[in-house]
């Protein structure tokens, strides 16, 4: 059965998985709007893999006895000035979301519940990839200047990305 501290903890995860979900869909929502359909395309999987991040935590909460309580998701910025504004935004957010991450882990420890660091530990080398892909497409953008060949050149490319479920096969 798992600790009440850990529950909350796990359950405050969850919302702030969809939160970031809700972010990377009303992101993909403007750069649809600013016809930038390769953006659009990598911030809609960035969306669907918050959607697994947040799916995993809940029935992860189940497996382990505890009670998932779902709470509102809290509002996101949805007008932005640009695509380096965007990304920024997004690796400032992956950030805090490392320090969730880190803070969970620091509550499994003290209330020694092993099994919940195991599970976290996917999520902590999840948070150094998250943040070091964010971190290259920012240095691209910032390579390329603003300049049309290279944003054009740069949204072919983010329209190649394809979503994999990173759980696909994994006990439900
Ligand atoms: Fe679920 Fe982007 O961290």
């Amino acid at each position: 059965m798992i600790k009440k501290a850990v529950d909350v903890a796990l359950n405050e995860q969850i919302n702030a998985e969809f939160h970031s979900a809700y972010l990377y869909l009303s992101m993909s929502a403007y750069f649809l709007s600013e016809g930038l359909a390769g953006y659009a395309n990598w911030m809609r999987i960035q969306y669907q893999e918050e959607l697994t991040h947040a799916t995993r935590f809940f029935d992860y909460v189940n497996e382990r006895g505890g009670v998932v309580k779902l709470t509102p998701i809290g509002e996101v910025q949805v007008d932005f000035s640009g695509v380096v504004d965007v990304f920024e935004k997004t690796l400032i957010h992956e950030k805090i979301v490392t320090g969730l991450i880190d803070r969970l882990m620091e509550i499994s420890i003290k209330e020694s519940d092993h099994a919940t660091k195991s599970f976290l530990q996917w999520f902590v080398d999840e948070q150094v990839e998250e943040e070091a892909n964010v971190d290259q497409i920012l240095r691209n953008l910032k390579l390329i200047k603003g300049e049309g060949q290279g944003m054009l050149m740069m949204d072919r490319e983010m329209q190649t990305r394809v979503f994999v479920d990173p759980f696909a096969g994994a006990k439900a």
